[in-house]
Formats: C-alpha cells, sequence, structure tokens
C-alpha cells in the first residue's frame, strides 16, 4: 500500500505539526505530509515546515472569497491528498471541501467535546471558559469535520484532571500534551485503515 498523503493545515505555533513530524520521523506513522498550508504568513508551523523540507503553500486573504475556496480545493486535489489535519487552523473550511473529503478531514480541539467548543472558542479562551465554569476535568478531541464547527463524529478523546491550582495557562499546557498524543494517534490509526464511521460514533477497528 502505498504511503497516504497528508495535508496540515496551520494558524500558528504548529507545536501539533511538530508533534506529527516527530511520529513520522520515529517510523510510528506511515505517512507522508506532503503539505503545509497556512492563512497566515508569519504563522510559525510554516517555518518548522519549511526546516523539514515539507513544501508549504500560503493562501492569501485578499483574494474573493469563492477564489480561495476554490484555490484551496485545487491545491489539495492536484497534490492528490489522502487526509487534511485541521491544526490550529483558524479559518472555516468551505461546504465544498468539506464535502469533498467527508470522513477524510480532522481536528483537534483543546476541551472535551461538546464543552467549551464551537463559535467563539479558540485559543486560551477555551481554557478560560473550563476554569471559570469550575470543571474538574479536561482533556482534548479529535473529530472528523462537517458543517458545523467542532461537531463532526469524535474519533478520540483523552481527559485529565483540572485542579485548584490551575490557571488557563497552566491548562492550556497540560492540554498540549494530549493533543501531542491524540493527534498522532489518530493520524496513525486513518494511515492503518482502522477508522470507520457509523452514524456519529466512529469505530475503531483492533489491529490485526
Ligand atoms: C491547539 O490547542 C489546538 O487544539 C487548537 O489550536 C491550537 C494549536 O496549537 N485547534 P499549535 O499551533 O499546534 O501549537
Amino acid at each position: 500500500m502505498s504511503k497516504k498523503r497528508i495535508a496540515v493545515l496551520v494558524s500558528g505555533s504548529g507545536t501539533n505539526l511538530q508533534a506529527i513530524i516527530n511520529q513520522i520521523d520515529r517510523g510510528r506513522i506511515d505517512a507522508e505530509i506532503t503539505l503545509v498550508i497556512s492563512d497566515k504568513v508569519n504563522a510559525y508551523g510554516l517555518v518548522r515546515a519549511k526546516n523539514q523540507n515539507i513544501p508549504t503553500y500560503l493562501l492569501h486573504e485578499d483574494v474573493l472569497k469563492d477564489d480561495y475556496n476554490q484555490k484551496l480545493l485545487d491545491k489539495l486535489q492536484s497534490e492528490k491528498i489522502d487526509l487534511v489535519v485541521l491544526a490550529g487552523y483558524l479559518k472555516i473550511l468551505p461546504a465544498k471541501i468539506i464535502e469533498h473529503y467527508r470522513n477524510r478531514i480532522i481536528n483537534i480541539h483543546p476541551s472535551l467535546i461538546p464543552s467549551f467548543c464551537g463559535k467563539g472558542y479558540y485559543g486560551l479562551k477555551v481554557h478560560e471558559a473550563a476554569i471559570e465554569y469550575g470543571v474538574k476535568v479536561s482533556g482534548a478531541t479529535v473529530h472528523f469535520v462537517d458543517e458545523i464547527a467542532d461537531h463532526g463524529p469524535i474519533i478520540l478523546q483523552k481527559s485529565l484532571e483540572v485542579t485548584n491550582e490551575d490557571d488557563p495557562q497552566s491548562l492550556q499546557k497540560k492540554v498540549l500534551e494530549i493533543e501531542y498524543e491524540i493527534l498522532p494517534e489518530t493520524i496513525r490509526l486513518f494511515c492503518e485503515d482502522r477508522i470507520q464511521v457509523e452514524g456519529r460514533r466512529v469505530i475503531i477497528k483492533q489491529e490485526e
């Protein structure tokens, strides 16, 4: 079987992208990141990609919306991308791309969905909301992307304890450590064709 071709979309520092690169380098994931895409010219994720000689593609925001969407779809198709990974990508993907790549786009979110997710919940805001609410556990979720923000079928989740000492910054740091585990793990499962979607439920098939 040929290696799956992955595109990773980033808007920021790209530490999750780095975690994926590291797991591929260690031979844990049999795949290739063939493209890193960003909507932000100064996203550090682009530097991480360049350091690894991974081709990058910058989406300029000054193009018309339809043009922008079409350019992204054209790029993914011409690069024969098998899996699209949103790793801190802040733009909403257009319905056309979601439809085309149904159950082949995954997103990592820094809370236990369906808590603290959807419109307005990104970055530190997620952890501020969790602390303010007083939850005793939080965590991270990897899910397939559908037309509603942070709503598609859940693939993996992992939780951690929120202590009295936590503030939004410390919680963000702890959750990121979980993200670096479950995002590469999801990609590994995808590349081994072990993820099956039945309605909203995702079944992980046993290793053969
Ligand atoms: C992560 O917390 C991720 O869950 C969210 O955006 C953040 C990206 O961080 N979607 P990084 O760019 O991978 O460091």
